[in-house]
């Protein structure tokens, strides 16, 4: 173990611990923007520095582990005037536009801004207007937004292992840009681990604020994963699907379906009474009898060729108690072994 002291507080910590985690780990909260719990320290935002005696200029506690008998101050005159700094730089070309951004009321940088105090945009510059170059049409880019904390580029490496998008230019032209635009699987990683609204969803864009939405957990319906989400519903409509980074199997991550595939629920095309075909045309018909016709053929069948000649293929999109279901259904009364599941596949 290594010893510490952080404000007056002896802590101990594991070796090849960082300041923050020590800090975390002793109820001390540093202030961040790049650091992300699922990711490698990044250290491009500045916000987390603290003092440790006997070194001239702070360190970044992100990504500086920690020594033995260190002493370190995280809240001094100095460390919040050159925070107050970081971001009143980061905002020199951000458009402070939180009433349209979809971001608004779940933002980092929003909860900082106030937090610190800073009443708008303190420094100017001539602004660009940029064009966005995402991977994906279903996440909107707005450069003027970025803070180019780079947590994107950097999930969708380590965590997704694509590389997709990555930063590009300098100065006030850099930007996020997509690097490898065949690698995006519009996973929607990078929007989860953004702390501003840079990266947006398009589907749900203006649909509802984040604290007017009722977020409801469920479980993914995609595929046996059992993935856990949010389903953001507005008005009694689902506006977006949502998750947390410490819950569930996926711990933040989603593929697409999971994350943008939610827009056939409300879909006019969806199936929501049971067909009967005659004729050649499907007639819309009630659940007595769909259900009373496939029993009747399930009967005749069984009784001309026996029951092995009937098979049931269940679905991972169904939940563990109806999959249980349909295998005693099989088993007690079709009277076959018959049974598959498409997860297995
Ligand atoms: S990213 Fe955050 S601070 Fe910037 S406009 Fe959106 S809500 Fe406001
Ligand atoms: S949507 Fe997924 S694959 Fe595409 S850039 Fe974002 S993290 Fe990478
Ligand atoms: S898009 Fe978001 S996560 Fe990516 S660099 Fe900009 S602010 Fe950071
Ligand atoms: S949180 Fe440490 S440099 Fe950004």
């Amino acid at each position: 173990m290594v010893n510490l002291t952080i404000d007056g507080k002896e802590v101990a910590v594991k070796e090849g611990t960082t300041i923050l985690k020590a800090a975390r780990f002793a109820g001390i909260k540093i202030p961040t923007l790049c650091y992300h719990e699922r990711l490698n320290p990044i250290g491009s935002c500045r916000m987390c520095i603290v003092e440790i005696e006997g070194l001239a200029h702070p360190m970044t506690a992100c990504n500086t582990p920690v020594t033995e008998g260190i002493i370190v101050t995280t809240d001094s005159p100095r460390l919040q005037k050159m925070r107050m700094e970081t971001l009143k730089l980061l905002l020199v070309k951000h458009p402070l536009d939180c009433p349209v951004c979809d971001k608004g009321g779940e933002c980092t940088l929003q909860n900082l801004i106030h937090e610190f105090e800073i009443e708008g945009t303190i420094y100017q510059a001539e602004r660009e207007d940029r064009e966005s170059l995402y991977p994906t049409p279903l996440i909107h880019y707005w450069p003027d937004r970025c803070i180019m904390c780079l947590r994107c580029a950097t999930a969708c490496r380590e965590i997704k292992g694509l590389g997709a998008i990555d930063i590009d230019g300098s100065g006030f032209n850099t930007s996020i840009t997509a690097v490898n635009r065949d690698k995006c699987e519009s996973c929607g990683e990078c929007i989860q681990v953004c702390p501003t609204g840079a990266l947006t969803e398009n589907l749900g864009r203006y649909k509802g604020r984040p604290w007017m939405v009722n977020r409801v957990m469920t479980t993914c319906t995609y595929c046996g994963c059992g993935c856990q989400l949010e389903i953001n519903v507005f008005n009694n409509r689902i506006v977006g699907i949502t998750t947390k980074d410490d819950i569930g199997v996926n711990k933040g991550s989603l593929c697409v379906k999971g994350r943008f595939g939610y827009e056939f629920i409300e879909s006019e095309e969806r199936l929501t009474k049971p067909l009967i075909k005659k004729d050649g045309r499907f007639h819309e018909a009630s659940w007595d009898e769909a259900l009373g016709l496939v029993a009747e053929k399930l009967k005749g069948i069984k009784a001309s060729h026996g029951a092995d000649a009937i098979a049931g293929l269940s679905s991972a999109r169904c939940t563990n108690e109806e999959n249980y279901l349909m295998q005693k259904f099989m088993r007690a009364v079709i009277g076959t072994n018959n049974i598959d599941h498409c997860a297995r596949l």
